[in-house]
């Protein structure tokens, strides 16, 4: 038995998962959302991966259902010439082996270059795609303040390393824009960015005109639209297993995902393929578990490592806070920043409803006197967005209420101040620029 370990330990001198032994299955149905592999059954569990061979090609699929004598796989191409009597092969769980010269790079949900620079140089350590975040008590408190450069964000939704945190918005009104800001922050010594659904067209547009030279501090994973859904499905998880291996090396990342909705989509595509009921609003209850599941693994590390700042965006559908998954997420953050449609249609950028917003952090970031002017610039804008209806018809008399009055004078110039472009600098002391703007025009 001894000798057994040693010629396999001198097979496998990184310890990795190669085992010597394949399973092979075949093929015995074929459907346009799945394949039906038999003979596997006893080997495989839920989440592992199948190797097909086919017309001297090799494809992969996930298992999704595993019965008595046959197991679905969902495949992550959905164009493969997957035939009845293929042999299927056994591959295990999915891993990865992240080098800290992926920084800089562009991949896809697999782990494999998609940029033209060549392949990817392999890691030494093993990373599953799926992790099991470590246990609350076990990790450090979320007590250090971040700067992002992003001023209406470090003023009144400000955030802390390891922090998690939702961008909200319908389609269209500056998500991925503010993302890709947020993404240039000096505060992070690596970004992960996970891309899930764009069009090509757009992840071009984010990585040469929003991120630009940042590029080189992050690591890209790129599932877009017209992947499959198990394509799309990954690419989250990829880059959150990615976040992980350079938190364990003690680094300060940031984690973005854009968009968890399109996540959820996939995942629901893949549970129905499954055959599991929806339940609601066309949602099986998996996509309900996978969420928080995912989101989890972003926080803070164990007291001494690294911490993953998770930023995540949520389309609401038709601009309706209530979805069941906006919903969802939202329970499992520690803040919101919700855009508004009306703010972009004024062409105020980036288009943040101030008073929807919260960082459930914000404690840890501001000073006293930070925190109470804060609460005194969110009253005046209460008051000036409260009375908007008023104004407009003429019914308020300048003079007859000094703190409205004040509001008048003051939010147009707060809300000038918060404006920003991706081209624009960042900012780097963000209460003392409102300072200066509201001094200078006052
Ligand atoms: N900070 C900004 N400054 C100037 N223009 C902006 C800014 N943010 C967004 N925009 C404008 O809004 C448009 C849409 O932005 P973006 O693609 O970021 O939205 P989105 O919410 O990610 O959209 P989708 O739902 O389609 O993914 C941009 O093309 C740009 O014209
Ligand atoms: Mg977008």
């Amino acid at each position: 038995m001894r000798s057994l370990t040693r010629l396999y330990q001198s097979l496998n001198p990184l310890n990795q998962n190669v085992s010597l032994v394949k399973i092979a299955g075949v093929v015995t149905k074929v459907t346009p959302s799945a394949i039906e592999v038999s003979g596997l059954s006893p080997f495989l569990k839920l989440g592992e991966y199948v190797r097909f061979d086919h017309d001297h090609m090799m494809s992969m699929g996930e298992v999704v259902r595993i019965e008595r004598n046959t197991a679905t796989i969902k495949m992550f191409d959905q164009t493969s010439s997957v035939g009845l009597g293929d042999k299927a092969w056994h591959e295990g769980a999915f891993e990865l082996f992240p080098e800290k010269s992926w920084k800089g790079r562009v991949i896809n949900a697999l782990g494999h270059a998609i940029d033209n620079q060549g392949p990817l140089l392999a890691g030494e350590k093993r990373q599953l795609v799926d992790t099991v975040p470590p246990a609350a008590m076990d990790r450090a408190r979320v007590t250090k303040p971040l700067r992002t450069g992003v001023r209406v964000v470090d003023l009144f939704t400000p955030l802390c390393a390891g922090q998690r945190i939702g961008i909200f918005a319908g389609s269209g009104v500056g998500k991925s824009t503010l993302l890709g800001m947020l993404a240039r922050s000096r505060a992070f010594d690596t970004a992960v960015i996970g891309l899930v659904g764009e069009r090509g067209r757009e992840v071009r547009e984010f990585l040469d005109d929003v991120l630009g030279d940042h590029l080189t501090h992050a690591v890209t994973v790129v599932a877009t639209g017209d992947e499959s859904p198990l394509m799309r499905r990954l690419a989250p998880r990829t880059a959150t297993s990615i976040a992980e291996f350079f938190r364990d090396q003690g680094e300060n990342v940031l984690l973005i995902l854009d968009s968890v909705t399109r996540f959820a989509h996939a995942a629901r595509d893949v549970a129905l393929a499954a055959g599991e009921m929806a339940v609601a609003r066309g949602y099986p209850p998996s996509v309900f578990s996978d969420l928080p599941k995912l989101l989890e693994r972003a926080g803070p590390g164990v007291e001494g490592s690294g911490s993953i700042t998770g930023i995540f965006s949520v389309l609401v559908d038709g601009d309706d806070h209530n979805d069941p998954i906006a919903d969802s997420i939202r329970g499992t953050l520690d803040g919101h920043i919700v855009l508004d449609r009306a703010i972009a249609d004024q062409g105020r950028f980036p288009a943040v409803n101030i008073l929807r917003s919260i960082s459930r952090l914000s404690q840890h970031v501001w000073t006293p006197e930070q925190q109470s002017l804060v609460l005194k610039l969110r009253g005046l804008i209460a008051r000036y967005e409260d009375t908007q209806d008023l104004r407009l018809m003429g019914g308020y008399q300048a003079g007859s209420d000094s703190e409205l009055d004040q509001a008048i004078a003051l939010v147009p110039k707060i809300y000038h101040a918060m404006e920003q472009t991706p081209r624009s600098q960042s900012s780097v002391d963000s209460f003392r620029e409102l300072a200066e703007i509201l001094h200078d025009k006052g």
